[in-house]
């Protein structure tokens, strides 16, 4: 059978780092509040001029190099973003010019932080099915540009980045050992949009907006039905906990991090963190935090993993794969 297999990994984050030191200065919080209620010391912020598709290409361009294939031989880019260059033409369509990919096809998938596990599965999805052969699934943000910096509940939450994988269709034999995109299971549930949203837009307000959010809703929200879809995947792909090497969770708080996984009956260990430094990515979390645990031997070929994310929507989902 075809799976949708990892050849490459990239990332890219902007140089700027802010601290939380950086805002005590112009806001009533502290160090010390940022990191025990969410675990983030710090982010990066993108740098004046800086664009979602400029980050995009920087790690789309890590992620090529080392799967060892061309840009010609890429046939497909799925790009997650909420924070686009521009409402059309999609932020994917830049990429793949940028990268001179003049084949295929390209286009973005709205699903705010859970945006990078739509983009896996919908991926996945197109592979399997032969519409494509080699895909580029990107998760890029500059949610810098979208956070009200006087709303102390929100604005030290999130940073900016990007991170890449190249998925090829290969063939396999169809059973446990297999490589690739094991399962897939995504959801949504609009009637609770209002939990986290953005108070902008083409539609409504003619400007793109800032978030606002209930942070303690969301939390128990995210809890639930993170743990829920985790175990659906690994049900789907025929895993038990025992089976599963690493979780490598979006990155949004320490605290959900660590409830979901004590649902789930994963151990820290077994836990991949980097909301430390780079505070909440949106769609850009997961695929930071899977370079960031190849680049420190953490994750290793042949390794199952899973991967769970919720989002503004609600969005959520997850994703079973062996790396
Ligand atoms: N510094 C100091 N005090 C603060 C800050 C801050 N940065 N932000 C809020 N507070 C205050 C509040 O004003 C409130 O004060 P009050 O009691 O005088 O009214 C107090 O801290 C407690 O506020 P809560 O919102 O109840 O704090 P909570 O413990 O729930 O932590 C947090 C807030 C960190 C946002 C938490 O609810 C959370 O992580 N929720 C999940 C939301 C999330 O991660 N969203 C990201 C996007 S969605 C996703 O990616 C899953």
């Amino acid at each position: 059978m075809i799976r949708a297999v990892v050849r490459g990994i990239g990332h890219y984050l902007p140089q700027r780092v802010v601290t939380n030191q950086d805002f005590e200065k112009t806001l009533d919080t502290s160090d010390e509040w940022i990191r025990t209620r969410t675990g983030i010391c710090q982010r990066h912020f993108a740098s004046d001029g800086e664009k979602t598709s400029d980050m995009a290409v920087s790690a789309a361009r890590e992620a090529i190099e080392t799967s060892g294939v061309s840009p010609n031989d890429i046939d497909l880019i799925v790009l997650a973003t909420s924070t686009p260059d521009q409402t059309f033409p999609s932020t994917a369509t830049k990429v793949q010019a940028e990268l001179g990919m003049c084949q295929g096809f390209a286009f973005d998938i709205q699903a705010v932080c859970a945006g990078f596990i739509y983009a896996l599965a919908n991926a996945n999805a197109l592979l399997t099915a032969r519409q494509a052969r080699r895909a580029l699934v990107i998760g890029a943000e500059t949610f810098s540009h979208i956070l009200d910096m006087r709303d102390r509940s929100t604005c030290i939450l999130f940073g900016d980045g990007a991170g890449a994988v190249l998925l090829e269709a290969q063939d396999q034999a169809g059973g446990r050992q297999d490589r690739g995109i094991l399962s897939s299971e995504i959801r949504s549930d609009g009637r609770h949009r209002h939990l986290l949203y953005v108070d902008g837009g083409v539609s409504t307000t003619q400007t793109s907006g800032f978030i606002r959010m209930n942070g303690p809703e969301i939390f128990r929200h995210a809890v639930e039905k993170l743990a829920e879809s985790s175990a659906m995947a690994m049900q789907k792909a025929g895993l038990t906990r025992k089976d599963v090497d690493l979780m490598v969770p979006h990155q949004a708080n320490l605290r959900i991090i660590h409830a979901t996984a004590k649902r789930l009956g994963f151990p820290h260990e077994k836990i991949i963190t980097t909301v430390d430094k780079h505070g909440n990515t949106s769609a850009a979390s997961i695929p930071l935090a899977l370079y960031d645990a190849q680049k420190c031997g953490k994750l290793r070929e042949g390794q199952i993993v899973i991967s769970n994310a919720i989002g503004g929507g609600l969005t959520w989902g997850s994703i079973a794969l062996r790396w």
